[in-house]
């Protein structure tokens, strides 16, 4: 795996790759790698002959509070995983080549950025939106590749995608998780022993209440109010818990089918996200 850290390596080697005839895929991430991200390069490669990986921990998705120093930099341990998953060249750009002065433009994706996670981390999806289309027009992949632990990321940037016309396909990647079900997550590095044991609670919750809705058990609104007592008992800080359509994460209505339930709570020091996705047949 080549390692380039300046946009005219990274065009010359990409170039190189194109003059072989090769597609090239796309994993943007901000480091600190763990085995959910390890499943996005594989499946990088199931879509594409050459993978490029990019590691820039984006300024602008943290908000004031957030701690973006304290963000955990494992480089070495980061290039280790991608050369055994089969990443062919990772970019290293800094915040010079990603912000160059005066730095004017933020894309700004409407509606689904304002719900959810976008209501507790105002402007979070400007910096990610803001990012990932600098980074497209960088490397200007066929294909780019995002866990679907991060559901609502994922559907911003397939709007954004949609809306601008960017040729590239944008793939979702099913949630890496522990055995009892936690989600793999830079942020499970914060949780105490005593918390570990806790955290799988979230998508138990999580699967207990898409049976519920399968089964056509009680309201939405006493689902939801009954999965949040059940994670605040358990001793989590529940931030949203919303029973959603996949298509906008607008509310669902008891007439919508493909419903996507998103979380995020609070344990210790962390802030974990997860979500499920499912059918209903009405
Ligand atoms: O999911 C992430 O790691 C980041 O939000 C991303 C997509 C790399 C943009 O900084």
């Amino acid at each position: 795996m080549k390692t380039v850290n300046n946009l005219q390596d990274l065009r010359a080697e990409l170039a190189a790759v194109r003059a072989q005839g090769k597609t090239v895929a796309f994993v943007p991430t901000m480091g600190n790698l763990h085995e959910g991200h390890l499943k996005l390069v594989k499946t990088a490669l199931q879509h594409a002959d050459f993978v490029v990986a990019s590691i820039f921990v984006n300024p602008t998705q943290f908000g004031e509070n957030e701690d973006l120093s304290g963000y955990p930099r494992t480089l070495e341990a980061d290039k280790k995983h991608l050369i055994a998953d089969g990443c062919g060249l990772l970019y290293l750009p800094n915040n010079d080549i990603m912000y160059p002065a005066p730095d004017l433009t933020r894309v700004s994706v409407d509606k689904i950025t304002t719900l959810h996670c976008g209501s507790s981390r105002p402007g979070h999806f400007v910096g990610v939106a803001t990012i990932v289309l600098k980074l497209f027009n960088q490397v200007q992949p066929d294909v780019a590749v995002f866990g679907l632990k991060d559901y609502q990321q994922f559907t911003v940037i397939r709007s954004m995608v949609d809306d601008l016309f960017l040729p590239i396909s944008i793939i979702g990647v099913d949630t890496g998780r522990a055995d009892d079900g936690l989600a793999h997550s830079s942020r499970n590095n914060y949780l105490t022993a005593d918390e570990r044991e806790v955290a799988p609670v979230l998508y138990k919750t999580l699967q207990d209440t898409m049976k519920e809705i399968q089964s056509g058990g009680a309201s939405f609104a006493e689902l939801t109010r009954r999965a949040k007592q059940r994670l605040h008992d358990a001793g989590l800080t529940p931030d949203y818990f919303n029973i959603s359509r996949q298509s906008d994460l607008e509310p669902a209505t008891d007439k919508d089918t493909q419903l996507v339930i998103l979380a995020a709570a609070y344990l210790g020091k962390a802030r974990l996200i997860d979500n499920i996705a499912f059918t209903v047949d009405r």
